[in-house]
């Protein structure tokens, strides 16, 4: 079966907004898609590797004519690819050569909170470094770092500041998948910036419900190409936009094949010839280029703009097939005795609010148990007619998506998650468990709404280790 549908309710996409910005069509020539590299180690000492990250200002040739200041990790913009393994001891030397502070925040690593994660409690002043380590324990999949200070995430994210994180594990090693990074798997980060005189100006294109841009951006590339010397290639798709909704196809409406989510590999390969990816979803999908010929050119859409161009080179016949199961999922029976969490995202502009609440730095909002398997509601209480999809995220640890209003889970939701977009006038059942300790956030992903506070705190605690967690407040950051 191949599913020819966005899955999520059409009359609240962002573009049925009052300021939504739409795409256009970049009038820029061609050029390379940019690879970001990979972040080699500055040092590997048996099952210890030491990384250094520095986020950093620089200048970057976006587009013909004045270089756009930007921001980036080890890079001008966006940042070094980090590869990481499953069960690798990590140090990272965390260097900020900002003029403000920030954080570097793992989104989707199952490290301790508040520090390691890099949420808003574990600040970096400018000139100043933070050294953390943790043992990565998770299976594959593709994660991403940003910022997350606490209310300048969104301007920092549209600076530039993203890079995407991969992680290997034995069981996805010996899965059929392209795996040569930047030949036939590579990063599609995927983001919207305006340009003035070719500069970013956030405060000019502010938008309390989630700033958008004009012109599209694949890897920091405008109009990029990438040409196709493998007849099956591998994207790691992240949408890593402050606000955008990515409906992605082909120009030719070319199938493809969804096998991982934010969590890591799904289940089993999922066909589409449609997907939709709310802010900072990632998919990972196999594309099969071979009714294809060398010369060809598909185009990457999001609704009716063109993100990039496949071109299609020489390749060896390569017709592996996927096989119909993938990996296992942990079995998570719900703890029993417990009750269903139940978190309430609502409003829009400046209304927006968690649970009723506007985020506080010293406040716990709820704890759970390490360990303890526990189903949450979580509710859009918007209007069915006028409301948007709220990205709910969460901090140190997946969940499984098990409705949706009741009924099953999309096609493509069956692994592990750490966001799901939820339409309005829905409540979206989740299975969470913790594993690692700490005071982790939760919140929506629109980063314009995350810095309005549509956040919360839930400390995951180990009952046989008590630990009291420092908590700055927003004078400190
Ligand atoms: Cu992508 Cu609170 O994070
Ligand atoms: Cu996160
Ligand atoms: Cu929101």
């Amino acid at each position: 079966k191949v599913y020819n549908d966005y899955f999520y309710d059409e009359p609240v996409y962002d573009l049925h907004d009052g300021g939504y910005v739409p795409l256009k069509v970049p009038d820029v020539p061609e050029k390379p898609l940019t690879i970001p590299s990979v972040l080699k180690p500055d040092k590997v000492d048996g099952n210890d590797v030491w990384y250094t990250i520095r986020a950093q200002a620089g200048e970057t040739q976006i587009l013909p004519g004045a270089k756009t200041k930007t921001w980036g990790y080890n890079a001008s913009l966006l940042g070094q690819t980090v590869v990481l393994k499953d069960g690798v001891h990590y140090h990272v030397h965390i260097v900020n050569e900002l003029p403000e502070v920030t954080t570097l925040h793992w989104h989707g690593l199952n490290v301790p909170g508040p520090v390691t994660d890099g949420g808003p409690h574990a600040p970096i002043y400018p000139g100043e470094s933070r050294d953390i380590d943790f043992t990565l324990n998770q299976p594959a999949q593709t994660d991403w770092i940003h910022p997350h200070p606490c209310p300048n995430t969104a301007r920092q994210v549209w600076n530039g500041l993203a890079a995407a994180v991969v992680v290997t594990d034995d069981v996805e090693s010996k899965l059929p998948f392209p795996r040569n990074y930047g030949v036939d798997d590579i990063p599609v980060i995927l983001q919207d910036r305006s340009y003035h005189d070719n500069q970013l100006d956030y405060d000019a294109d502010y938008d309390v419900d989630g700033t958008l841009g004009d012109t599209p951006l694949v890897n920091g590339t405008v109009n990029g190409v990438f040409k196709v010397t493998t007849q099956r290639i591998r994207l790691r798709i992240l949408n890593g936009a402050d606000r955008r909704e990515y409906r992605l196809h082909f120009s030719d409406d070319h199938e493809f094949t969804q096998v991982g989510s934010d969590g890591g590999i799904l289940p089993a390969p999922v066909k589409l010839t449609k997907l939709m990816l709310t802010c900072a979803e990632r998919a990972e999908v196999i594309v099969d280029f071979g009714d294809h010929k060398p010369g060809d050119r598909v185009q990457l859409m999001s609704d009716d703009v063109p993100l990039m161009t496949f071109e299609i080179d020489d390749f060896e016949p390569d017709n592996t097939q996927l096989p119909d199961h993938l990996v296992d999922l942990a079995d998570w029976e719900p703890t029993p005795g417990l009750p269903v969490e139940k978190t309430v995202m609502s409003g829009m502009d400046d209304e927006v609010r968690l649970d009723g609440k506007l985020f506080d730095m010293q406040r716990i909002d709820r704890k759970q148990k390490l360990g303890d398997v526990v189903d949450w509601d979580v509710t859009n209480t918007n209007d069915m007619g006028s409301g948007m999809i709220h990205p709910f995220h969460m901090h140190g640890c997946h969940f499984l998506v098990l409705s949706r209003n009741g009924k099953a889970p999309y096609p493509n939701e069956h692994g592990y998650k750490d966001v799901v977009g939820v339409n309005a006038g829905e409540t979206v059942r989740i299975r969470v468990m913790f594993d690692v300790p700490g005071v982790f956030m939760y919140h929506c992903h629109i980063l314009e709404h995350e810095d309005t506070g549509m956040m919360a705190q839930i400390e995951a605690y180990d009952p046989d280790h008590s630990q009291t967690f420092h908590l700055l407040s927003m004078d400190d950051v």
